[in-house]
C-alpha cells in the first residue's frame, strides 16, 4: 500500500500563531483562559487543558485577578474586546490576520453603504464575528438556494468565509451575478484553504482511498472531506489514528492523506504510522507460507 500526504495538509500559519501566542501566555504564569476552544481540534486543546488553560464560554465566568484572555483564530466581536477591558483582563489577540481582513472589509463596505453579504455558515464562530464588525447588519449565504432571500439592492458587498469551498463560492458568485449584476465580490477565502483543497482534490483523483484527518467540529477538515468525495473517491474523516478500520485500507493500493487546518503533525504522524502497521499485519498474514523440499 502506497501512502502519499498531500502537498499542502496540517496547521496553518494562523493557528501556528495562536499557538505560539498561547505558549508565549504560559511564560506570563498567569491565569489564562480562552474564549472558546482556541483551535476545533480538541486534542490540542485538551494538551492545553492539562497545562492549566481554561477554556470559558463567556467572559463573566472569569473570576481570577490578573487574568489573561486569549481570543481565538475565528475572531471575537467589539462588543468583547469592550467588555474584556472593562473587566480588567489582559487580552491576547490571536485572530487569524486572515480573519482580520474579512472583518475590516464588511466593515469598509457597510461604512460605504454597501448591503454586505457573507458567504459562509450562519453557526460558524468566525462568520458570527465578521458580521459583529459590520453592525449584524450582513446577510448571511450559506449555499446557492439563500440568495432567493435576497431582495433587490443597488449596492451589495460580498465577502467570504475564510475556510468558503472555493466552489460553492464561485457558483454562489456566479448566480449573484445574474441576479445583481452591480454586486461588488471579494473573495476572502485564505490561501492556505486554497492550498489545502487544491492539494486535496487533486490527491482525491488519484488514489483509491483517502483519510482526513482532523477536529469533527473543524469546518475547512470537514470540507475537505466533502470536496474528496465529491471526487467520488472514498473518504474517511478521522480526528485520531485509533479511529482508522483496517477493513478500509484492505483493498486499497493507493492512499491519500490530509489534514485540516487545525491538526497538529503528531496526529497526522501517528495516523501515517498506524497506517503502515495495518499494512504490514495485512501482508504477513497474506504471506504464503514457504513449504520445505521433497
Ligand atoms: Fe487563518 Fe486561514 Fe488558518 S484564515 S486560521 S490561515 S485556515
Amino acid at each position: 500500500m502506497n501512502l502519499i500526504l498531500a502537498e499542502h495538509a496540517g496547521f496553518c500559519f494562523g493557528v501556528k500563531r495562536a499557538l505560539n501566542l498561547l505558549e508565549g501566555a504560559l511564560n506570563q504564569k498567569k491565569p489564562i483562559y480562552t474564549l472558546g476552544p482556541l483551535i476545533h481540534n480538541p486534542q490540542v486543546v485538551e494538551y492545553f487543558k492539562k497545562r492549566g488553560v481554561k477554556v470559558v464560554e463567556n467572559l463573566s465566568q472569569i473570576n481570577k485577578q490578573n487574568a489573561v484572555i486569549v481570543f481565538r483564530t475565528h475572531g471575537v466581536s467589539p462588543e468583547i474586546f469592550s467588555e474584556a477591558r472593562e473587566r480588567g483582563l489582559s487580552i491576547i489577540d490571536a485572530t487569524c490576520p486572515f480573519v482580520k481582513r474579512v472583518q475590516k472589509k464588511a466593515r469598509q463596505l457597510l461604512r460605504q453603504g454597501y448591503q454586505v453579504i457573507i458567504v459562509g455558515d450562519p453557526l460558524h464562530p468566525e462568520v458570527q464575528a465578521i458580521n459583529s464588525w459590520c453592525e449584524n447588519k450582513a446577510k448571511i449565504v450559506n449555499n446557492q438556494a439563500d440568495l432567493n432571500n435576497l431582495h433587490f439592492c443597488d449596492k451589495l458587498g460580498v465577502v467570504s468565509q475564510t475556510t468558503t469551498n472555493k466552489d460553492i463560492w464561485a457558483k454562489i458568485v456566479e448566480d449573484l451575478k445574474q441576479k445583481f449584476p452591480e454586486a461588488k465580490t471579494f473573495n476572502t477565502i485564505c490561501n492556505a484553504t486554497s492550498q489545502r483543497q487544491k492539494a486535496a482534490k487533486e490527491l482525491a483523483s488519484a488514489v483509491d482511498l483517502m483519510i482526513v484527518i482532523g477536529g469533527y467540529n473543524s469546518s475547512n477538515t470537514r470540507k475537505l472531506a466533502e470536496l474528496c468525495k465529491n471526487i467520488g473517491t472514498k473518504t474517511y474523516h478521522i480526528e485520531e489514528a485509533k479511529e482508522l478500520d483496517p477493513a478500509w485500507l484492505k483493498k486499497a493500493k493507493n492512499v491519500g492523506i490530509t489534514a485540516g487546518a487545525s491538526t497538529p503533525d503528531w496526529i497526522i504522524k501517528e495516523v501515517i504510522s498506524k497506517m503502515k502497521e495495518i499494512s504490514e499485519k495485512d501482508l504477513m498474514e497474506h504471506e504464503t507460507p514457504q513449504g520445505g523440499e521433497n
